[in-house]
């Protein structure tokens, strides 16, 4: 550098300014700065940095000195971020500029000796992977605590009946505890989606530079492991442009928001009056300001809502993202608010399902009252002609049909038609057929693996909770 800092036109940027006349104008300033959101990384660039002097000090870049003054000056800094008092200026862009003017400020020239065989590229790649990876892991902890949650309810609820539904039509009774599995089916592929997006983020970008690497004789397995990754990234180009670690992470958040957008749904349906499956107590309801009788499912309803900024995040980073040239543009900066905000959202979304399930209060006796109508039983009579009678399927199907219309006709349930009605339609039929009409015998004769016997979800309902213990 041909001036020394202090030398320097004062408008321009202190860190990067020496080859500038002036200062940048309010609005490029406003459009460039982010250390408004960026910031929510110090924790992440303190530790990246860290890692970076410990290894500049191992391999005699800098002295032990040097890196003892960074460590304590870094510490120094976190204390001033954790309590409020750490001065963040604008003018300085970003998170990372901001630690390191502050860190020269305090520590000297020692601080100016930290940005070597670094950028601001693999820098904020690094912090960001590990921000990342921490929401991940806190993140993968709540669906865990979602899925105890359902796997409670499903242990007690495994024969509990309800109506079963497809296009929302009834369909074939289920149980409840059966209903309540399907969710932590879902939830556990979540997981695992986000096992897999570790997996594959957990490389270190740091000691790429800018683009191209760099001339010192840096370490980068050292600051790899000191971080906890796996390994550092094998290529510079790619490691200081590639996002696809945090695109990855929103499209597992959009497709786990939809699932709790699904049960946040069913929640808002079985709480209104018609149905009267759940009732949610004071803890999950809202009143309303004009009708005194009201109590609104508000939580399930933003979690239902919440889906939208997840999705909207994930579209929107990939926008950014597509066309971008290698290696580093700036367009990247806007990769941090979407994964944020939507890391926000997701972890509000499970909180408040993981309440509601813990706080549901079922109506049993309704919900096994509802599983009866519709002729839920439908699908029963037309096996047990198969069964019985040796009837094949389809004509088995023809026969229950036109039962029902029989039934519908007489304003009676299957079970209410008589042996007579029956026989009338299939003269073979005999008084055993009755034994299948109930909801009970219905949801009992599903023993296929996978199926609705309570037998089989109070298994299933136990191995899931014996697995997440
Ligand atoms: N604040 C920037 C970002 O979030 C950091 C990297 C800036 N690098 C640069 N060459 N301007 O992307």
């Amino acid at each position: 550098m041909s001036e020394t800092p202090d030398k320097r036109n004062e408008a321009a940027n202190p860190q990067w300014g020496a080859r500038f006349a002036a200062g940048p104008s309010v609005v490029m300033q406003e459009i460039n700065a982010s250390v408004g959101f960026d910031r929510e990384l110090w924790r992440q660039d303190v530790r990246g940095s860290l890692a970076h002097a410990a290894m500049l000090a191992k391999v005699g870049i800098i002295t032990a000195q040097d890196e003892q003054a960074i460590r304590n000056g870094l510490a120094a800094i976190a204390r001033e971020i954790e309590n409020g008092r750490f001065p963040f200026d604008t003018a300085l862009e970003d998170i990372h500029m901001n630690i390191e003017a502050r860190l020269t400020e305090r520590v000297g020239e020692a601080g100016r000796r930290l940005h070597t065989g670094r950028s601001r590229n693999d820098q904020v790649a690094t912090d960001f992977r590990l921000w990342v990876r921490d929401a991940i892991d806190g993140i993968g902890a709540q669906i865990d605590d979602v899925m105890r949650a359902l796997a409670d309810r499903a242990v007690a609820h495994a024969a509990d009946p309800m109506p079963g539904f497809t296009h929302l039509q009834t369909a074939q009774p289920v149980t409840f505890g059966h209903h309540l599995l399907a969710y932590v089916e879902m939830l556990d592929r979540d997981r695992s989606r986000l096992a897999d997006c570790r997996r594959r983020l957990n490389e270190c970008p740091l000691g790429s530079a800018a683009l191209a690497g760099t001339s010192f004789p840096i370490d980068r397995a050292a600051t790899a492991q000191a971080l906890g990754f796996d390994r550092p990234t094998a290529n510079s180009l790619d490691a200081v442009s590639d996002r696809d670690f945090a695109l990855e992470f929103l499209g597992v958040a959009a497709i786990s928001a939809m699932h709790l957008s699904r049960f946040a749904e069913e929640i808002v349906v079985w709480c209104s009056a018609p149905w009267r499956f759940i009732r949610l107590s004071d803890a999950f309801t809202t009143g309303s300001s004009i009708m005194p009788q009201k109590r609104n499912p508000d939580a399930a309803e933003l979690v239902r809502a919440k889906t939208g900024r997840i999705t909207g995040a994930l579209v929107g980073l990939l926008t950014v993202m597509k066309g971008l040239p290698l290696a580093y543009a700036k367009d990247m900066q806007e990769d941090k608010e979407p994964v944020f905000d939507a890391t926000g959202a997701w972890a509000l979304s499970l909180a408040a399902i993981a309440g509601m399930v813990r706080d549901m209060m079922p109506d049993t006796a309704r919900m096994r009252e509802l599983a009866g109508t519709g002729f839920a039983t439908a699908t029963d009579l037309a096996d047990w002609l198969v069964r019985v009678l040796q009837l094949p399927f389809r004509d088995a199907h023809h026969v229950t049909g036109r039962l029902v219309a029989k039934a519908e006709a007489k304003g009676c349930d299957l079970a209410g038609l008589t042996l007579q009605d029956m026989q009338a339609e299939e003269p073979r039929i005999t008084a055993d057929v009755f034994s299948v009409l109930t909801v009970e015998a219905s949801v009992a004769s599903r023993t296929s693996f996978g199926g609705t016997a309570p037998s089989n979800v109070a298994r299933q309902a136990a191995r899931w909770r014996a697995a997440l213990a």
